[in-house]
């Protein structure tokens, strides 16, 4: 019709609609398929979330032994896909190598590639949420030159995961059930926030029928960007930062509210929460647990503390309705549990795959999908003439 609505970041346009998760922002409510993150995080566990986003329902027992058994029949990767890794720099940044694995699935799996084939749609599901684990330890072992641990699939996805990552060959690797009670805590938490920037990403690759491996690697690296699931590297990056220049917050806030180029406080403020983000609240308390039982970077938690109290007592924060996210304590757990900075951003794909795989489901099946295709505002040059080189 020629008119077109104009709106930068999509901060007021709907571009799906989805029964997955709900999200008041003004209150500070989350919930998955209708259930209070907060009962979730208390109560459930990552693979039952998991089943719960892409199915609708939580598991009955049947369903959760079944699902769980096709998982563990997919943990192993290909052996010449353990071989991709070779080809990378030892420093790479495991983002990139996640996402770029996860697309090599396509190459491994090429059943996938019809995006209405269901039971091959079903069977990408469990090989993305089997082998995701596989491959970001992988990527972790890679970059320390460590050996890479086939999985033990008498483990459950998390205690594998950890064993994959910190245990070495000739050494039983004793898991400790705190650590996997956090990480698996952590997972549920980052497990879906509907149409974030990865997710979105997922989805418009997937409307032009790309497969689901194509897409969920396109969302890997959309999170890899600090104002997205980079902000929990980002944050501390900042704290130690801080720390490094005397542990002063007050100078900090100072230039972020100056507007100091490239300083902002990471892990503050949110396109959707106007208020307190519900996760950060459940974070904040594990990361004060998790640190007091297994210690370790209590400095900086006081820092973040101290960052947080003196941010939300000030105007400047105040009047802008920013408070800390999901990201703002996470860096803090994950540090305290042995993972460089560098890392931190994979956990977060890890917690965030069922949800993208819920979403480019949803989509798929659809009937009012379309191409994502947005229009644009023209601010080139009007037409004009053709010169050759010798006249310009
Ligand atoms: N520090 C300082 N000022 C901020 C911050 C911040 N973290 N966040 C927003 N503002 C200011 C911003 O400068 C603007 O001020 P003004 O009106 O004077 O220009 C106002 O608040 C509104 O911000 P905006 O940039 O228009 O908000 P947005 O909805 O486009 O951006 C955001 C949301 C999350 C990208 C942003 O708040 C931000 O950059 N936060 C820091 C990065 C971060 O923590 N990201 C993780 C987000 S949560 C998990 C995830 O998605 O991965």
């Amino acid at each position: 019709t020629g008119y077109i609505t104009y709106d930068p970041g999509f901060v007021n346009t709907g571009s799906a609609s989805s029964a997955i998760t709900y999200i008041d922002g003004d209150q500070g409510v989350l919930r998955y398929r209708g259930y209070p993150i907060e009962q979730l995080a208390q109560r459930s566990t990552f693979i039952e979330v998991s089943y719960l986003l892409i199915y609708g329902e939580l598991p009955t027992a049947a369903q959760l032994e079944d699902f769980t058994q096709k998982i563990n029949r997919h943990t192993l990767l290909h052996e010449d896909l353990k071989r991709f890794f070779d080809g990378f720099p030892r420093d790479a940044h495991p983002m990139p190598v996640l996402s770029s694995a996860v697309s090599a699935l396509s190459t491994f799996y090429q059943d996938s590639l019809n995006p209405f084939d269901e039971p091959n749609v079903e069977l990408s599901t469990i090989r993305l949420l089997a082998k995701v684990p596989t491959l970001a330890a992988y990527a972790y072992k890679k970059s320390i030159g460590q050996p890479f641990l086939y999985p033990d699939n008498s483990l459950g996805l998390v205690e594998n995961y950890l064993r994959m990552t910190f245990g070495l060959p000739a050494e039983p690797y004793e898991i400790d059930p705190d650590v996997a009670k956090a990480l698996d805590l952590l997972f549920i938490l980052h497990a879906d926030h509907e149409q974030n920037c990865s997710t979105s990403t997922v989805r418009l690759v997937g409307s032009s029928e790309a497969n689901l491996f194509a897409s969920i690697s396109a969302g890997i690296m959309a999170l890899f960007g600090p104002l997205h699931g980079g902000a929990n590297s980002a944050v501390l990056e900042m704290l130690e930062g801080i720390k490094a220049d005397g542990g002063d917050v007050n100078k900090f806030v100072e230039r972020v509210k100056n507007k100091e180029k490239g300083v902002r406080l990471m892990g503050f403020g949110h396109r959707v929460y106007k208020n307190y983000d519900p996760r950060a609240k459940i974070i904040k308390q594990t990361a004060d647990d998790i640190l007091r039982k297994i210690g370790g970077g209590d400095e900086l938690l006081d820092i973040a503390k101290a960052l947080e109290e003196r941010a939300l007592s000030d105007d400047y924060f105040v009047e802008r309705k920013l408070y800390p996210n999901v990201d703002f304590y996470t860096g803090l757990i994950y540090r305290a549990l042995g993972f460089p900075t560098q890392y931190f951003t994979v956990l977060f794909a890890l917690g965030r795959l069922p949800g993208w795989i819920a979403h480019w489901r949803e989509m798929i099946q659809d009937p009012q999908t379309k191409i994502g295709r947005p229009r644009q505002i023209y601010t080139g040059e009007k037409q004009r003439d053709y010169k050759p080189v010798s006249e310009r």
